[in-house]
């Protein structure tokens, strides 16, 4: 099939895939991105259906599926099996893939190796990296090989021990130098997690990619949260920047304590649901 330049989806085409150009289009049309975490593939399904522009196999599957305190302790081989299961179910999104600690921090070729698994092992269209200006030739050697790259600016939660704990970032110049570095490297958008709003306006005035803000105020393309926080099916400390769109860890409570009930009371199973 030859490329067919008007066949690429708008933001609401909910039958095309989304691409990098896309994201590109989007942001030029003033279109807003929306991205969400994904681990599974009943989530997965449901989020691509719900028209979810580009979704993430986070690291951030550590804490909120396997219940870690901090995205470290995730592996390479960990997050290959989630992703193959986000891909399979998904069919409108981009997926993006989260390199996890240290895949991203050692040798350039070991980050090489790891994001060409992503395209090879799982049907994920592209990976994350945490970091800007310093990552600036791993991004560069990541997309030569023809991985895509969203970088990471901002709190960078794999680096939690090095800044003592998760804080807002406000060094401006050094944020946007961070974006400018990546986009110049060849990242297709940048990722901005926890700085002021008008810090967050600078750097999406600064860059020509899409940028995704996760508590870096309304002025950027798009949004991410993580779909726990965002569900309500987390537990503990819940971010300033996330709003709550549902309460499914409630939901899950309600229907768990009527099922126990329904045992203890005789009254499940029934004759409807019992065989003849
Ligand atoms: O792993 C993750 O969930 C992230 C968030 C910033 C969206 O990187």
């Amino acid at each position: 099939m030859s490329p067919n330049e008007n066949s690429e989806p708008t933001s609401n085409d909910s039958k095309q895939r989304v691409t990098t150009r896309t994201l590109q289009r989007m942001r030029r049309d003033g279109k807003a991105i929306s991205m969400l975490t994904a681990y599974d593939y009943p989530t997965a399904e449901a989020l691509d259906e719900a028209g979810v522009d580009i979704l993430l196999v986070g690291d951030s599957l550590a804490m909120v599926v396997q219940g870690h305190e901090t995205t470290l302790p995730v592996t390479m081989d960990q997050m290959l099996y989630h992703a193959e299961m986000v891909g399979r179910a998904t069919r409108r999104a981009l997926v993006v893939v989260d390199l996890p600690f240290p895949e991203g921090q050692l040798e350039i070729t070991r980050s090489v190796e790891a994001s060409a698994r992503v395209l090879k092992e799982t049907r994920c269209h592209a990976v994350k990296l945490e970091g800007g200006a310093e990552q600036a030739n791993r991004i560069k050697a990541i997309v030569t090989a023809g991985v895509p790259v969203m970088a990471h600016v901002g709190l960078r939660p794999q680096s939690v021990h090095v800044e003592g704990g998760y804080r807002i970032q406000r060094k401006e110049d050094q944020l946007i130098a961070d974006a400018l570095a990546a986009e110049k490297a060849g990242a297709f958008a940048v990722l901005i997690e926890c700085v002021p709003s008008n810090i967050g306006k600078a750097i999406n005035d600064a860059v020509s990619v899409p940028t995704i803000g996760i508590g870096a105020g309304p002025d950027v393309t798009g949004q991410v949260l993580v779909t726990h926080d965002m569900i309500g099916f987390n537990s503990g400390y819940t971010p300033k920047f996330v709003r709550q769109f549902s309460d499914v860890r409630g939901a899950i409570k309600t229907a768990a304590t009527n099922y126990c009930e329904s045992i203890r009371n005789g009254k499940f199973p029934d004759n409807k649901e019992s065989f003849e």
